[in-house]
């Protein structure tokens, strides 16, 4: 009896985390603010709730010392990152400034915002290096409560793949378990959810922490249909999240079905916006939280 009472007690809890978060149009922030600030920064993340983000889309890879640091690419960037001496970071040496391979210390000896970036020419320079996720969850959480908004939703990517497992990061398990760690650490586990390329953190994640809501990412250039998609993930995930060119009135309609969010990334102008909400889309991840609207 004991035990099939916490059966149902955990389907209900998991049933009810799924029910909360559906309420809003879900407005993500990609990487924070991308556009505006440097992205996966903590100002970024500031930026995206005063532009009332409800969620905040961040990446995160894992340092040599196993803390689980914002990042896009597991290393720094030539595009975007600064050496310790201040010269800019090439293209040759990029792959070398391995994060897996460096302390969380070292890690904090390169600036990644001084040098702004081309491809977001309205991106404010500051100096800032990257920062925890437990450090991001803190800040934006007590920044939102002293801006008196609503606390932010989660969406956090684990990049990995398995041809650079060992290299880059560690295996899935050991990469969620850490992750995880963190969620449970800062108790926000109603208000997260991991995304992921890589079918295989969403697989162990759905089998051993099945409180997390799942959310399989799609390239745009993805042949398979929405079924093969996920007949190879093996479960249906919380929400879907395609690249947004994908996107149509079928695609919606499918996901209905499938009572699954769709969630489309990376959407940078007004009038795309426009059209994937009056298509239905759940929700739409920019790098310019300042395009968001609410009617
Ligand atoms: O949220 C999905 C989107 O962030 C995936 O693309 O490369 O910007 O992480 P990327
Ligand atoms: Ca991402």
């Amino acid at each position: 009896i004991f035990l099939t009472g916490l059966v149902v007690f955990s389907c209900t809890s998991i049933k009810q985390n799924k029910m909360n978060r559906q309420i809003a149009f879900d407005w993500q922030g990609h990487r924070g603010a991308r556009g505006l600030v440097p992205e996966n920064t903590i100002p970024a993340m500031y930026k995206a709730i005063d532009l009332g983000a409800r969620t905040l889309e961040m990446d995160v890879v894992i340092t040599r010392d196993k803390q689980v640091i914002l990042s896009h690419e597991p290393f720094f960037n030539h595009e975007i990152a600064t050496n310790p001496d201040g010269t800019a970071v090439t293209i040759q040496d990029e792959k070398k400034l391995n994060i897996f391979q460096m302390s969380y210390a070292a890690t904090q000896r390169y600036d990644v915002g001084l040098r702004g970036n081309t491809r977001f020419p309205q991106q404010q320079k500051m100096a800032i290096q990257k920062p925890l996720l437990l450090q991001v969850i803190d800040s934006a959480d007590a920044y939102a409560i002293q801006k008196k908004k609503p606390l932010p939703f989660y969406n956090i990517e684990t990049k990995s793949q398995a041809s650079t497992d060992g290299v880059f990061h560690p295996d899935p398990k050991t990469f969620v378990d850490l992750l995880v760690a963190v969620i449970q650490n800062k108790k926000i586990t109603d208000r997260v959810t991991i995304q992921s390329f890589d079918i295989r953190t969403l697989q162990y994640l759905h089998q051993q922490y099945p409180a997390i809501p799942t959310v399989l990412l799609i390239e745009g250039d993805d042949k398979r249909n929405l079924q093969q998609q996920l007949s190879a993930l093996g479960f249906t995930p919380y929400a879907y999240s395609p690249h947004y060119s994908l996107v149509n009135a079928s695609m919606v309609a499918e996901c209905k079905k499938h009572n699954m969010q769709l969630i489309p990334w990376t959407v940078n102008n007004l009038a795309e916006m426009k059209r994937l909400r009056e298509l239905g889309v759940n929700g739409i991840i920019s790098d310019y939280p300042n395009l968001f609207y609410f009617p």
